[in-house]
Formats: structure tokens, C-alpha cells, sequence
């Protein structure tokens, strides 16, 4: 049946499609680099063999050269013609420096898909029903805060609320900070360590992703943080919110209308509601001109969208459903009245200012 196809045309299908298989697998091997230290190792050490990568991790000489050589070939670290490899600055900055590098990307790669969420995953095209944060699991959790992560800790009190009207000074001289769907708690940690006169309240439904931010506040012995597993929908009314921050969440609720209402009853008249959500349009022709559009809407199967599913009746915006239109109809039918767009060069975000 094949034979009767254009040759041409079955080579570069077939080339799009194992690249994609080629993706999964260097997929792995960054996993693998970030969880062994390799990268880490590599970092700042100029050219090294893989016998003195080995030694330095206590690592097996030839399964280290067979990574080297698979990162050379994917073009991640350099090779020399001496056989050594090296990490360049840049490379480092996606794939070594957590600390300090905005661009970081390893924690992203988790080594794959959890059998049983794969399983959910499944199974939900066929209910309708999608799968929970909750029940997408631990390493789910811990790779998503380690992906949003750096733009938490390194731009939010730098860049981002300074960039609010009159925000940061009532952080300063203390306030009430609620985080709703705090996740793994790097939010709520950064704004409670910076600011130690203010209160802040992290929400979420997951216990999976509570229990990592409860030990990430008492790892950093934070006390002006608390926990409460509740999706935003029983915010209490006399919250008194200062600040409300919905970082990356909106469009995984399964009723956002429910979240808006309840964070407008829970907000100081003077309140501001700081909301990050992904970068799109509206428009799938618009968003198209995105070279890296597939893997949101792969994010968006397998993780967003199936939360934002997960109750009957939800309304199911997914990865790329809360675009600015969108969301300034949200925040305004829940009776706020002002709403502006903040682009901080986030590649993946925009940010929007909301007040009463
Ligand atoms: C993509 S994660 C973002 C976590 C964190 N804000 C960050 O920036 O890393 C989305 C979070 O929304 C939470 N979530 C889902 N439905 C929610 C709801 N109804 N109310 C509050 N949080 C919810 C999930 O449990 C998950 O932790």
C-alpha cells in the first residue's frame, strides 16, 4: 500500500514523525543529566572527558560516555575533536543553573508519563471526565513547581509586583496574601520570605502538592505561611485580601466563573488580583505563528485540560482557553472593573492587573 505513495512525501512525514519519537528519547536523557548531576558537574568546568565526569559522581565510565555522546548528537553539549565535552554558558542557563537562571528548563523533563496517569489519561476520552492535579501524582507536582519555579523566585518581587499599583508597599508594612492554586508553594514561599510582615494563604486541592509546600516553608523555617487544601470556589468572604495570585491555574479550574466570584468577595475594595496565564490568542491561526504550540496543547491533554474537566459541568478552558479576551470577561462578569495586561517577557506568560 505504501509502495503507492509519494516517496518524497513519505520521507519527510517519516522524518517529522520519528523526530518526535527522537524528542521522547532526548527527553529522557535531559531527565536523566538533571537527576544524575551530570549537568550540574559540567557547569562552569570548561572541557571534560567522561572518565573524569564518571569519577567526580561516582557514575559508570560507559554509560556516561553514551550520554555525553547522545548530548553531543542532540547537540545539547559541545564535543571536541579531543573526545571531551563541554557545557556552554548558555546551555548551562537551561539546563544546570536552578538557582539562577530565569531560562532554566531541565526540572521539566520527568522521564516520562506515570503508568496509572497514562491509564486515567485513556480512560478519559472515553468519560468525558478528566483527571485531577491530585491524582496526575507527586512527580507531576514536583516537575511543574520546578518548571514555573524560576520566574517565582527570581522575577515576582524583582520585576513583576513592582510593577503593580501601590502593591509592594502594603506588602512592606504587612498585608494578607492569598495564593490560590499554590501548588508546591513557591509562590507563597517567595512572597512570605521577602515579605516578613506580611501574611500569606496558600490554596489548592491537592494534598500531594500541599504536603511539598508544606516541608519547602518549614525547610525554610517560614512562619507567616499556612495551607489550606480548598479549591478557590470556598475562599471565605471575610479573607480581607490584600493580594490575590493566580499563577498558572485559572484555566485548570473546572469552574473559574466560581473562583472569580468567590476572590471577589474575598478582596479588600482596594485589592488587587495579580492573574498569570499562558500566552494565546483565541484564535488557533493566530496561535499557529507559535513554533512550540503542539506542546502546549500536549500539556493541555495530558495535564490542564483534564483537571479543568474533572467535574461534570466544567468548563474546560485547557492550556491555551484563558487569552486576554477571555480572561477580562471572566474577571469582569465576577464584578471587577479593571483589568490591564502586563508583558514581562515571559515567553510562556502574560500577567494581568485586576482591582475591584
Ligand atoms: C499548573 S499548577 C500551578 C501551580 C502553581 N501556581 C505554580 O505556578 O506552579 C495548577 C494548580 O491549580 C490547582 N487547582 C486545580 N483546580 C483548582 C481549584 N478549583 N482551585 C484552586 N486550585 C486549583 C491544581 O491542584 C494545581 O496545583
Amino acid at each position: 500500500m505504501s509502495d503507492e505513495l509519494d516517496t518524497e512525501a513519505m520521507k519527510k512525514f517519516g522524518f517529522l514523525v520519528w523526530n518526535y519519537k527522537m524528542g521522547e528519547q532526548v527527553s529522557l536523557m535531559i531527565h536523566l543529566g538533571d537527576r544524575l548531576g551530570l549537568y550540574r558537574a559540567l557547569d562552569g568546568a570548561g572541557p571534560r572527558t567522561s572518565q573524569d565526569l564518571a569519577d567526580e559522581l561516582g557514575l559508570s565510565e560507559r554509560l556516561v560516555r553514551e550520554w555525553l555522546l547522545g548530548q553531543a548528537a542532540a547537540r545539547l553539549v559541545d564535543y571536541h575533536d579531543d573526545g571531551r565535552f563541554e557545557l556552554t554558558p548558555v546551555a548551562a542557563a537551561f539546563l544546570a543553573d536552578e538557582q539562577g537562571s530565569l531560562s532554566f528548563a531541565a526540572g521539566a523533563f520527568r522521564g516520562g508519563t506515570d503508568p496509572v496517569h497514562l491509564d486515567a489519561l485513556v480512560h478519559s476520552f472515553h468519560s468525558g471526565l478528566g483527571v485531577t492535579y491530585e491524582q496526575q501524582g507527586t512527580a507531576a507536582a514536583a516537575g511543574l513547581a520546578r518548571m514555573t519555579g524560576p520566574w517565582s523566585r527570581l522575577a515576582l518581587t524583582s520585576v513583576i509586583l513592582p510593577a503593580l499599583d501601590g502593591v509592594v508597599a502594603k506588602l512592606e508594612a504587612g498585608a494578607t496574601v492569598v495564593d490560590i492554586g499554590c501548588g508546591a508553594g513557591v509562590t507563597a514561599a517567595t512572597i512570605a520570605a521577602t515579605y516578613p510582615n506580611t501574611q500569606v494563604i496558600g490554596f489548592d486541592p491537592s494534598s500531594t502538592a500541599l504536603s511539598m509546600a508544606r516541608e519547602r516553608v518549614a525547610e525554610a523555617g517560614l512562619g507567616n505561611v499556612n495551607f489550606v487544601e480548598a479549591g478557590a470556589e470556598l475562599l471565605p468572604a471575610d479573607t480581607g485580601a490584600d493580594l490575590v495570585i493566580c499563577f498558572d491555574c485559572l484555566h485548570d479550574m473546572a469552574r473559574p466563573d466560581k473562583a472569580a466570584a468567590a476572590i471577589r468577595q474575598a478582596i479588600k475594595p482596594d485589592g488587587t488580583w495579580l492573574i498569570k496565564d499562558i500566552r494565546s490568542s483565541g484564535s488557533f491561526e493566530k496561535d499557529r505563528r507559535n513554533p512550540m504550540l503542539a506542546m502546549f496543547y500536549g500539556f493541555s491533554v495530558a495535564s490542564c485540560l483534564q483537571s479543568a474537566l474533572s467535574e461534570p459541568g466544567g468548563l474546560g478552558l485547557g492550556t491555551l482557553g484563558l487569552h486576554p479576551e477571555r480572561a477580562e470577561q471572566l474577571v469582569r462578569e465576577a464584578g471587577f472593573s479593571s483589568f490591564a495586561t502586563h508583558d514581562f517577557n515571559d515567553a510562556a506568560n502574560l500577567y494581568y492587573e485586576v482591582r475591584v
